[in-house]
């Protein structure tokens, strides 16, 4: 069925939709991106989004398409005229046309470019991969310095799905100095002795939504949290590991590199944030 998508200032059929072949975001990676979950058909957790976008807008020097009001308007806009129920809203800045090919970023004249489409996934909050876990390999984090900013530069995170696949896996969990940064589209937690695990904010990693909502549930549930990297052996030695992203919430992982992880099953802490993060966002969803 055809969707009504958005596109700068517009809502058509998407065989109506077009970028310029000169979007910087299409010849230069040259856009940032947010996808915003939709549960019950309401937006879970758009005040995070919207100010991650802000943040990765202003980290590149790229101007804002419009208020975080209008934002919410059109990401409403798109749920009703699509009558999604469960699903996601991807949505797109990119730095414009500025009608033909240069490094140099275009002035101010050139105007950014922005798209949204609704993603319908029934079944999104009731996800039986949640019941049996996923499997991870890990692999070489070969990505820029700047993986904080939210681009749409997602080419080795598509290559590292695709060798996870190959090697019989669900995805992979990237690996720096020894360390795991985060999944391809995710953040990456373990959990030894009742501790939650998971690697401290900076420029290595995309401040997860996801990851902020949990943590702070996870800690007003009086559970220990432990902000600091970890290495592939203590994932394969821990008791529990799991991930958190905007269109997965919290998703057991059960394998890494081919050993199990605990029992090999989907753990309980991971099974109850998931439970409390699904609860309480919808207590906030808008
Ligand atoms: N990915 N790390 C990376 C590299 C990501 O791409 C994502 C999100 C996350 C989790 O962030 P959040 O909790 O805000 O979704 C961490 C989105 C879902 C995607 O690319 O589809």
């Amino acid at each position: 069925m055809s969707r009504i998508v958005y596109v700068n200032g517009q809502y058509m059929p998407e065989e109506e939709a077009k970028v310029s072949i000169f979007d910087r975001g299409f010849l230069m990676a040259d856009a940032v991106y947010e996808v915003t979950s939709v549960l019950g058909g309401k937006l879970l957790d758009f005040a995070g989004h919207a100010a991650r976008l802000k943040r990765s807008l202003s980290e590149l020097d790229m101007a804002s398409p419009c208020t975080e009001e209008e934002l919410l308007a059109i990401h409403r806009e798109l749920v009703a005229k699509n009558a999604i129920d469960e699903g996601m809203i991807y949505l797109q800045v990119t730095r414009g046309n500025p009608g033909d090919r240069d490094f140099a970023f275009p002035g101010p004249d050139v105007k950014p470019t922005l798209v949204l489409f609704t993603q319908s996934k029934p079944g999104l909050a009731d996800n039986p991969t949640a019941k049996t876990g996923i499997r991870v390999i890990s692999l070489e984090d070969i990505r820029w310095g700047r993986r904080d900013i939210k681009t749409v530069q997602l080419l080795y995170p598509s290559m590292a799905k695709m060798m996870a696949k190959q090697a019989g896996a669900d995805d992979a969990w990237m690996v720096e100095d020894g360390k795991v940064t985060e999944g391809t589209s995710n953040n990456a937690y373990i959990v030894k002795g009742g501790k939650i695990i998971t690697r401290n904010l900076s420029n290595d990693i995309l401040h997860g939504i996801t990851r902020a909502a949990v943590l702070r549930f996870a800690r007003e549930a009086q559970m220990e949290v432990e902000e600091r990297a970890f290495t592939i052996d203590e994932a394969k030695a821990a008791d529990e590991a799991f991930f958190t992203s905007a269109s997965a919430f919290v998703m057991p992982v059960v394998e890494v590199d081919g050993t199990a992880v605990g029992s090999g099953k989907p753990g309980p802490i991971a099974a109850r944030l998931r439970e409390i993060y699904i609860d309480e966002s919808l207590k906030t969803a808008i």
